[in-house]
């Protein structure tokens, strides 16, 4: 029997993890990424990116049509590269040569990146960036469309979900072990505001693809989803 062995994974596949929001997909595809040797993308952070750009422009809705015009000029000269952080392989997001990585992840940030995400020429800029990623093969992207746009013949398509309720409770404890303020039906409201948004947008909606595999992790741990995948490898790639 011929065994493939790590390094052939990496070289050959690309890995499309799509879902809904906070369901970990960004932690599971890095653990993915970190054990089988592949390169990680968050795909959600070039979205973030190009929102921090245009706010910093003063670009925060679209009602003016000049705006669109303002905006595509601006992606133009924007040059959004992940780097290494130096810390277990993980990167970072730079922007024209400045390190972005916290500014992404602020409210303000994440408040208004569904705007910019819904915009065709916004999509078309982070998919041509995606594309030169999966050129190199070797990689695993989370999204809301990799595996039924950007990456539709993908090796591996996974789409992930949890009860709105179950994701919302996550959360809500990440928010206070941070220390931070939180109202539990907030964050639910938050987490079934941004289902409805990533499904019904005109461009490129969340769905499964008819060919992805479905993680409900409602009630599994991280260790039960990492069996899970290294399970469906050592069946599809013969990895031990
Ligand atoms: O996964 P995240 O919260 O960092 O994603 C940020 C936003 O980008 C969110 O509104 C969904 C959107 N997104 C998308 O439309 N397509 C992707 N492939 C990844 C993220």
């Amino acid at each position: 029997m011929f065994v493939f062995c790590k390094s052939m994974i990496k070289r050959e596949i690309i890995i499309a993890i799509d879902g809904h929001s906070s369901t970990g997909k960004s932690t599971f595809a890095k653990a993915i990424a970190s054990k089988f040797g592949l390169i990680y993308v968050d795909t959600g952070a070039l979205y973030r990116g190009v929102t921090l750009t245009a706010v910093r422009e003063g670009i925060t809705s679209f009602d003016n049509p000049s705006n669109k015009g303002q905006l595509e000029a601006l992606l133009s000269n924007t040059d959004l590269i992940f780097k290494p952080s130096g810390k277990d392989g993980a990167s970072e997001l730079w922007l024209n040569g400045e390190n972005i990585e916290r500014e992404i992840r602020t409210l303000e940030v994440s408040g208004m990146v569904s705007i910019f995400a819904s915009m065709p020429i916004v999509r078309n800029y982070v998919d041509s960036i995606l594309k030169e990623y999966g050129k190199r093969r070797g990689v695993v992207m989370d999204g809301r469309d990799i595996g039924t746009v950007v990456f539709p013949d993908a090796d591996l398509k996974i789409f992930m979900t949890a009860d709105p309720r179950i994701r919302a409770q996550r959360r809500y404890q990440e928010m206070i072990s941070r220390g931070e303020k939180a109202d539990y039906q907030e964050v639910l409201d938050n987490v079934n505001e941004r289902d409805f948004m990533d499904e019904n947008r005109e461009a490129a909606p969340l769905k499964r693809a008819d060919d992805a595999l479905f993680l409900d992790n409602s009630n599994m741990t991280h260790e039960d989803q990492m069996v899970w995948i290294e399970m469906i490898l050592a069946q599809k790639w013969g990895y031990r």
